[in-house]
């Protein structure tokens, strides 16, 4: 298991923009490959260490992350959990990070990816003593960040319309509104209707010139 003792830096690099679809081996031979570590000068996503399990097992019990993740977890659930977050990166199949705040676990980061179609797919929580204070939104723009970085042209997330906060998180990362998929997601209390937000690629680019512009102009 990785110990994700290796210096922050911003991701993998190497990656053309304007790909619609990625090469092949787009994360660089993960097995040979670390799991990034994304900072700002705030927080930092780092992989998942045996140490996290306890942590895990108290987010889990936060009435908000139960009810938007449906699911308790034990201690040896949490280690399962961690152990599988470590397989997907190897297999190319996600990169779940844990997010620190002040060098105690916040929260959580994982991006789905899909390297055939150049997609990931977003999801998130922080512990609410971290409530407010830019975590989540802070990781998901590191995130997204990164995966543009390694080839991936569309970051999509999706939060029930019932859950506001998280329609804030994906407003402050970038990400707009592609639409609502009406009654798609079964919940405790019923289907909800689902916010589908995305993040393009070429978004990016055309903030990032905005702001160059906006340098430009004063
Ligand atoms: C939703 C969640 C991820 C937000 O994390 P966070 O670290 O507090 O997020 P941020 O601080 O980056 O941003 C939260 C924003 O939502 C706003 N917000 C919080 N509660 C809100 C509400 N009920 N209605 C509208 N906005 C709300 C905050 O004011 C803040 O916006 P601001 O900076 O403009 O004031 C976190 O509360 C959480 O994990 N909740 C439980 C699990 C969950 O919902 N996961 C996401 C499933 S899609």
């Amino acid at each position: 298991m990785r110990t994700g003792r290796t210096p922050c830096r911003t991701g993998s690099g190497g990656a053309s923009p304007g790909w619609t679809r990625c090469p092949r081996s787009w994360l660089g031979a993960p097995s040979r490959s670390a799991q990034p570590i994304l900072c700002d000068d705030a927080v930092r996503l780092r992989p998942w260490v045996e140490a996290d399990a306890p942590s895990v097992v108290t987010a889990y019990q936060e009435p908000g992350i139960q009810r938007w993740h449906a699911r308790s977890m034990t201690t040896g659930e949490a280690k399962e959990w961690i152990t599988a977050a470590h397989s997907s990166w190897t297999a190319e199949a996600a990169s779940s990070w844990a997010v620190d705040l002040d060098g105690v676990l916040a929260g959580r980061m994982t991006l789905k990816l899909d390297p055939g179609e150049g997609t990931a797919v977003a999801a998130y929580w922080t512990r609410d003593r971290v409530s407010g204070r830019g975590v989540a939104s802070r990781a998901l723009r590191l995130a997204t960040r990164w995966a543009f970085s390694i080839g991936v042209h569309r970051v999509e997330l999706e939060h029930s319309t019932l859950n506001p906060a998280s329609c804030r998180v994906a407003d402050k990362a970038g990400f707009s509104l592609e639409g609502t998929r009406r009654e798609s997601a079964p919940h405790a209390d019923g289907r909800h209707d689902m916010h589908l937000h995305l993040h393009l690629h070429l978004h990016l680019h055309l903030h990032a010139r905005i702001d160059t512009m906006g340098t430009h102009d004063t």
